[in-house]
């Protein structure tokens, strides 16, 4: 009997084996340089061990093929082109871009509906339709007339908040706990038109919310983000969500009690939410959890992303005073030219800055 079980399983194991490991000659067949694959990581072990960043892996392997313009590797058993070329980047990305537009990433509209929605994951026609929705309320005009006053009320709010903490920080602060809830604060005014308080109240749901999806520390919650994009059919078959549907449920909510705010105040106004109830009531294809899920694209994607960029470039300012130096007699100068105060221009001004951050997004493949 246990050897009967024993030959079972070892033939089960084998099949799995040969299954995944069927296409690691893909590229060799193609006679396409490639990275060999390691089973069951592909050619990005690193990663799937939580040892390295997807990104740092991929610039390694860019300038390991600078000699090709494009060459292979492996996400787990699948066969990805990397492509280096930048005129046969734009053949894909412009003039053929119908034929390469899909998205990777996939996620099941039942286990997470909302976060299925984001233009991140959709694919074809729909992607298009999301796209089309969303790229309107994204102007330069509409950030610096709608949005950008709201991110300096939460800079202001934030500056508060560190004066006069100041003492209780004397022995460090955790950056990107304060930088997400700078950006979550960011998001509730721009996104919602709602103010909340996410630096003293720690029991501000938008806050709780990005804690629980966003926590790197949590090995299942990075795991969850890199198999949606490393192997999307796995990932669909472990149902796996980017919100819990508490978080769901809540934002459903918070979007209804929005909406019927403004209906009874007859609040009419010219921010994201706005446009976004404007789209449903001129579209009637366009759902409620369209609306929501836009929402929410701009609490997942733009939350974290902001987060960890904010805290990697005070990192590299703190161990670099000569950098440090820099950047603040620039800000010094500009705020001094525009009359002390952090305007749209001023920022745009600070090119240093820019620079600063520019550098940190490309050294650390965010
Ligand atoms: C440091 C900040 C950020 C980085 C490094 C970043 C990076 C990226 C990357 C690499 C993609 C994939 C592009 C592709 O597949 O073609 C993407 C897509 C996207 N990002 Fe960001 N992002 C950042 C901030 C934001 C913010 C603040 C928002 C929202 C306001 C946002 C919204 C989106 C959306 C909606 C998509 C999907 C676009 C599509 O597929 O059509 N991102 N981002």
């Amino acid at each position: 009997m246990f050897f009967d079980i024993l030959l079972i399983l070892i033939t089960i194991t084998l099949c799995f084996v040969i299954f995944y490991t069927w296409n690691y000659d893909y590229w060799k067949k193609r006679r396409i340089p490639y990275e060999s694959p390691i089973f069951p990581f592909g050619s990005i072990k690193d990663a799937l061990l939580l040892r390295k960043p997807l990104g740092s892996i991929i610039h390694e392997l860019y300038y390991k093929y600078k000699d090709y313009k494009y060459f292979g590797i492996f996400f787990g058993r699948h066969p990805i082109l990397f492509i280096r070329d930048p005129e046969l980047f734009k053949m894909v990305t412009v003039k053929n871009f119908n034929d390469f537009q899909d998205n990777t990433a996939s996620m099941s509209e039942k286990s997470d509906i909302l976060g299925a929605l984001n233009p991140f994951i959709l694919k074809g026609e729909r992607w298009k339709i999301s796209r089309t929705h969303i790229t309107p309320a994204f102007t330069s005009l509409k950030i610096k007339q709608n949005m950008y006053p709201n991110m300096v009320d939460v800079s202001e709010r934030l500056k508060m908040y560190i004066t006069k903490n100041l003492d209780n920080f004397s022995n460090g602060i955790k950056i990107q706990n304060l930088a997400r809830d700078f950006a979550s604060e960011i998001f509730t005014l721009c996104g919602l038109a709602i103010k909340t308080d996410a630096f003293e109240d720690s029991k501000n749901p938008f806050k709780i919310i990005a804690h629980e999806m966003f926590e790197t520390e949590s090995f299942t919650g990075i795991l969850k983000f890199i198999l949606m994009i490393v192997d999307p059919a796995v990932s669909l078959l472990l149902r796996t969500a980017l919100m819990s549907k508490t978080a769901v449920e809540y934002f459903r909510k918070v979007i209804r009690d929005v909406r019927l705010q403004r209906k009874i105040n007859n609040i009419n106004t010219n921010d994201y939410f706005s446009y976004l109830d404007k789209l449903q009531i001129d579209n009637a294809d366009f759902s409620e959890d369209d609306l929501a899920s836009h929402i929410v694209t701009l609490f997942i994607d733009g939350v974290e992303t902001t987060a960890s960029t904010i805290k990697l470039t005070m990192a590299e300012i703190a161990a670099n005073p000569r950098v440090f130096k820099k950047l603040r007699e620039e800000i010094d100068r500009i705020m001094v030219k525009y009359d002390n105060k952090l305007t749209y221009d001023a920022l745009r001004d600070m090119t240093y800055l820019d620079h600063c951050i520019s550098g940190i997004l490309l050294f650390f493949h965010i």
